[in-house]
């Protein structure tokens, strides 16, 4: 039992995105999306079409139980409910004017079932999802036109959902653009044939739409508030040489300067510096310089592990797992897919957002991907997860202590609050969920859902505003 206090009004509850989730890949008018063709996670190519082994095509079928699921969210005592509208069910190719209504109705629905439980949404606008014919047309965000075509699509939402829907985050990890471009930029360009213009100016098309976005919500839906979402990475040096430290500033100006836009509304020096460095000029316009001035709400982020950094070549081995570079830290254990487990890492990662930008922060993703056994206790089927709860207790005992060294945090929504597909690994044997749903990595099972020990346990989290911790 830990002394901590939550504020009054924090949002617990839990997080997920369409395409690993929502299944019906092609029901109600969707077009197809990158996922639709990604039948290995970011660790494997892409496929011409759509491949019976990928099981995003079905998901965990949330598209027809959606309500079945937020009901026993709604048991958790879920304050908020954390999910991604698919673009491609919204507009099926990315560029038409008119929105698919079939699409929208979806989303409408699922608002309702929310609300008569009294769940608060957090609605992630782009999650890992671009529509595949602007991956193949435009090769996705490298091209300008991206940004008109998720305006439309960003204002789309706003107008029809901007009186439901309060919390609004712009693009899912928009830093991991550069390390992932299919997955996150929709660019269809291999990764090593993309040059770094290509690849930085995608990027600042990001920032740009997602300030184009802020500034249509400010218009059209006045009482939204509007975050970016960053994939955090605390970096610690493998040694104390001030070599190591300077390797540490650069992997962080990497990574922080996508806050450092959406809160500030500027590149920052030391990003104008390495672009400088590289010869990379980017195509900028004075727009583009207006636009970015619409700055975020709030900062939300993923958090699931730390870094090393080293300035020795001998000591550059990427950790398993991890796209966003770094090396192993030797003073931490990891999960089963290699990810270190680093608790306190979340404490710093809170102070350090929290410092430098001064705006409320919102940790929308974190968890412990494991493989979980369906075992009968009592004659119920359910998985003993004492693993999970040790490592969201430690997490969120961490968020407390963040919250008493004076950090805002508005909530916290664990990933993949019910078994879902995984992103990277395109598996359904990486389980987060609080739920355990039926299908195995070759496609079989019923889909039923059965409670985890850690439902109960998150449950009385909730219902205690953390004192349970
Ligand atoms: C984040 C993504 O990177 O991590 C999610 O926003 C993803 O989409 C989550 O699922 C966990 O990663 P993975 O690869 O274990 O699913």
């Amino acid at each position: 039992m830990s002394t901590i206090t939550f504020p009054d009004g924090f949002l617990w509850g839990g997080a997920t995105a369409a395409n690993q989730l929502e299944g019906a890949y092609d029901e109600g008018g969707k077009g197809l999306s990158v996922q639709d063709v990604m039948p290995r996670g970011i660790v494997g190519a892409r496929t011409d079409a759509p491949t019976p082994d990928n099981l995003k095509l079905v998901g965990i079928d949330f598209y027809h139980r959606y309500a079945e699921d937020i009901a026993l969210f709604a048991k958790m005592g879920f304050k908020t409910f954390r999910f991604s509208v698919a673009w491609s069910r919204i507009f099926p190719k990315g560029d038409e004017t008119e929105p698919n209504e079939e699409g929208l109705a979806f989303y409408d629905r699922v608002l309702d079932e929310l609300e008569k439980h009294g769940i608060e949404p957090l609605v992630t606008i782009s999650h890992y999802e671009t529509p595949l014919h602007l991956a193949e047309t435009y090769d996705g965000w490298t091209d300008r036109r991206l940004i008109g075509f998720y305006e439309n699509y960003a204002r789309t939402l706003f107008e029809r959902y901007g009186a439901r829907v309060k919390y609004w985050l712009t693009f899912n990890e928009i830093n991991s653009l550069l390390h992932a471009p299919f997955m996150s930029g929709g660019i269809n360009t291999p990764k090593d044939e993309l040059t770094e213009q290509q690849l930085y100016q995608a990027m600042h098309h990001e920032l740009v739409a997602s300030a184009r976005a802020t500034r249509i919500a400010r218009e059209v839906a006045p009482n939204a508030q509007i975050g970016c979402m960053v994939l955090s990475m605390p970096v610690y040096p493998l040694s104390p040489s001030p070599a190591d430290a300077l390797e540490v500033m650069s992997f962080d100006h990497s990574n922080l300067v996508y806050g450092d836009v959406h809160t500030r509304g500027a590149y920052p020096g030391y990003f104008l510096r390495t672009l400088a460095e590289k010869g990379i000029e980017l195509d900028i316009t004075d727009e583009d310089r207006d636009d970015l001035t619409n700055t975020v709400d709030f900062v939300s982020f993923s958090y699931y592990m730390s870094v090393a950094a080293t300035a020795d070549p001998a000591k550059k081995v990427t950790g398993e797992g991890n796209i966003m570079g770094g090396v192993p830290n030797p003073t931490l254990e990891a999960s089963e897919w290699g990810w270190q487990i680093d608790p306190v890492g979340l404490r710093l990662v809170l102070n350090q957002f929290w410092d430098r930008w001064q705006k409320p922060l919102f940790i929308v993703e974190n968890g412990l991907g494991a493989k979980d056994q369906l075992v009968e206790v009592d004659g119920v089927k359910t998985v003993v997860d004492d693993y999970r709860i040790a490592y969201l207790n430690d997490h969120l005992v961490q968020v407390g202590e963040a919250i008493a060294d004076g950090v805002e945090v508005l909530g916290y929504t664990s990933w993949g609050c019910i078994d879902l597909v995984s992103a990277s690994t395109a598996q359904l044997s990486k389980r987060y969920g609080f739920i355990y749903v039926d299908r195995n990595d070759d496609g079989s099972g019923t889909l039923e859902r059965f409670e985890k020990k850690s439902f109960g346990w998150y449950a009385e989290v909730i219902r205690t505003n953390g004192a349970s911790l």
